[in-house]
């Protein structure tokens, strides 16, 4: 089998007492795009910055394109396109400026790459725009252009579309899209379960720094199809029931195996609450992150 774009073996960090990553291994083959997800803390960033050579691991191993960040950080910089979680521009610059700045640290021709990305990523009205002014949706795209200026065959892409509107996402989608089908391997961090579905060859979840479960989207979904449940939220008194949570001012949910929602509506009735709505929990990607996340500490 080739050489995977990117691999890790039992990478640990810590920030003080803190373990931000307690031994990940993962492996990304030539031209996918697989998807970081985890709640917030888990260790996405750190997995990233160490693999950019940003920070370096407590123990453990990286490697980029086969080789070791933390021996050859340089040697990585040069064949990776790196679009950090929150964009570092240079706000006096316009935006044309910066690009050429930046292109200007690699060995291209920058004012070529700079029409080809200029218009791939409809930044032509926004070349002479100052960053300070630009919108979050066009610094974005503004840095996802600074991420690829020298063409990397590798990209690491932290939440590329939050807090972005739904049409500037889709935009975004488009451009992740193109660049797999290059034939670019992309690991990207997402809190967008949808957009993950939607874009990751596979996913990976993370939580309190390990990886909890990889696979593809759909082979995910068909592994907890088994265990489908039911979501019955009820209104009124919280009756004994393990693992209800406030889900409205006046609302509460609690998650049960398919078939066991009898003994919640006894439960229900017996609290003289009211049930709202009984709901059955498809097998989505949302509910493979909650199998494994949540489920998993009730
Ligand atoms: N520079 C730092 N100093 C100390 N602790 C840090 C530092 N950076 C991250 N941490 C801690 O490491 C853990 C993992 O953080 P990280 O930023 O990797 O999470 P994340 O999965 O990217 O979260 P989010 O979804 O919120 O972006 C957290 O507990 C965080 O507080
Ligand atoms: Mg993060």
């Amino acid at each position: 089998m080739a050489e995977p774009a990117i691999k890790t073996t039992e990478l640990v960090r810590t920030y003080g007492a803190t373990n931000a990553l307690r031994g990940v291994s993962l492996s990304v083959e030539k031209g996918e795009v697989v998807g970081l997800l985890g709640p917030n803390g888990a260790g996405k960033t750190t997995l990233i910055k160490i693999l950019t050579g940003l920070i370096l691991p407590t123990s453990g191993a990286a490697f980029v394109d086969g080789i070791d960040v933390t021996d050859e950080p340089i040697r990585v910089k040069e064949r990776i396109g790196y679009l950090p979680e929150v964009t570092a521009m240079y706000g006096a610059m316009t935006a044309g400026e910066f690009l050429r700045f930046m292109g200007g640290f690699y060995p291209i021709d920058v004012e070529a790459r700079l029409d080809m990305l200029s218009e791939r990523f409809r930044l032509e009205e926004l070349m002479d725009s100052r960053i300070s002014i630009l919108s979050k949706g066009m610094a974005r795209r503004v840095a996802l252009a600074r991420a690829v200026i020298n063409d990397p065959h590798i990209l690491f892409l932290d939440e590329p579309t939050t807090g972005l509107d739904p049409l500037t996402r889709a935009t975004m989608h488009e451009l992740v899209v193109d660049l797999q089908s290059e034939g670019k391997t992309i690991l990207l961090c997402t809190h967008d379960l949808t957009e993950a579905d939607k874009l990751c060859d596979r996913v990976a979840i993370i939580d309190d720094g390990r990886v909890l479960v990889t696979g593809a989207p759909g082979e995910l979904k068909r592994r907890i199809e088994k265990d489908q449940r039911v979501e019955v939220t009820f209104r009124g008194e919280v009756p004994d029931l393990k693992g209800a949570r406030r889900v409205g001012p006046r609302d509460f949910a609690v998650r049960v195996l398919r078939g066991e929602e009898e003994d919640v509506r006894k439960a229900v009735k017996k609290a003289k609450a009211q049930i709202v709505e009984t709901r059955l929990l498809y097998p989505s990607l949302e509910r493979v992150f909650t199998h494994y996340v949540l489920d998993r500490k009730e």
